[in-house]
């Protein structure tokens, strides 16, 4: 299966979001990847729901949102409102992941599962056949444009591991810091979805830079 491109809109040109949310819809890119940060749970605040609302009344792909906020079950309803169809919590923020994961799709959305470059994979084995999606943090969340942490390499086949160990079905996302020159490795190791920012808002081209990505992934 190739791998599913998805761009993340953190590293998007603010000043003209419409003409960016438009490239991705052109492009070959699979998701929108949606970073939400509070300012407490990561050392950044990004943006909430007027811009999540604004894309999803222009976007023709699924709404991949990432929330980097503490207390996410708060919020939850109002994600699937705004348009999330795929909503991912850290599990470094729930006290009650399992419950969170069970709102989530009691609101209609895919459930996913955030873990920070720290956080082993083996936490989750109570609760991976519950999840839809597990994002390997492969930067420390807060900024696009970081450093890949090669040590994810490991993560993602431990992960795999346990995906088929316990018959689950989550898919594995990397989030932070893929290029062009690791993609095809990430694929290879067993990630399904990769989130680029900075590879691709930072290229001179962002379709091509895509449709590559796309490329070296199939
Ligand atoms: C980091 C965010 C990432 C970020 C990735 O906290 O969760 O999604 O946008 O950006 P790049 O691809 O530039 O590392
Ligand atoms: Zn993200």
């Amino acid at each position: 299966m190739p791998a599913k491109i998805a761009p993340s809109i953190l590293s998007a040109d603010f000043g003209h979001l419409d003409r960016d949310f438009q490239m991705i819809n052109q492009s070959q890119a699979d998701w929108f990847h949606v970073d939400v940060m509070d300012g407490v749970f990561v050392p950044n605040i990004s943006f909430g729901f007027p811009v999540l609302k604004s894309l999803q009344k222009v976007a023709t792909k699924h709404l991949d949102v990432h929330l980097m906020i503490v207390d996410p079950d708060r919020y939850i309803a109002d994600f699937a409102q705004a348009g999330a169809q795929t909503l991912t919590v850290h599990y470094e923020a729930c006290t009650h992941l399992h419950r969170s994961l069970q709102a989530i799709k009691a609101h209609g959305m895919k459930a996913g599962i955030a873990l920070n470059p720290h956080t082993p994979v083996d936490v989750l084995s109570d609760i991976i056949a519950d999840a839809d999606l597990v994002c390997l943090m492969s930067v420390n969340p807060g900024f696009g444009g970081q450093k890949f942490i090669e040590r994810t390499y490991d993560k993602i086949k431990a992960l795999k591991a346990l995906i088929e160990r316990e018959n689950a079905h989550a898919l594995i996302e990397i989030d932070g810091g893929v290029t062009l020159e690791n993609a095809a490795a990430l694929h290879q190791a067993g990630a399904d979805v990769l989130v680029a920012g900075n590879t691709v808002f930072g290229s001179a081209n962002p379709v091509e830079t895509i449709a590559e990505l796309k490329r070296r992934t199939q």
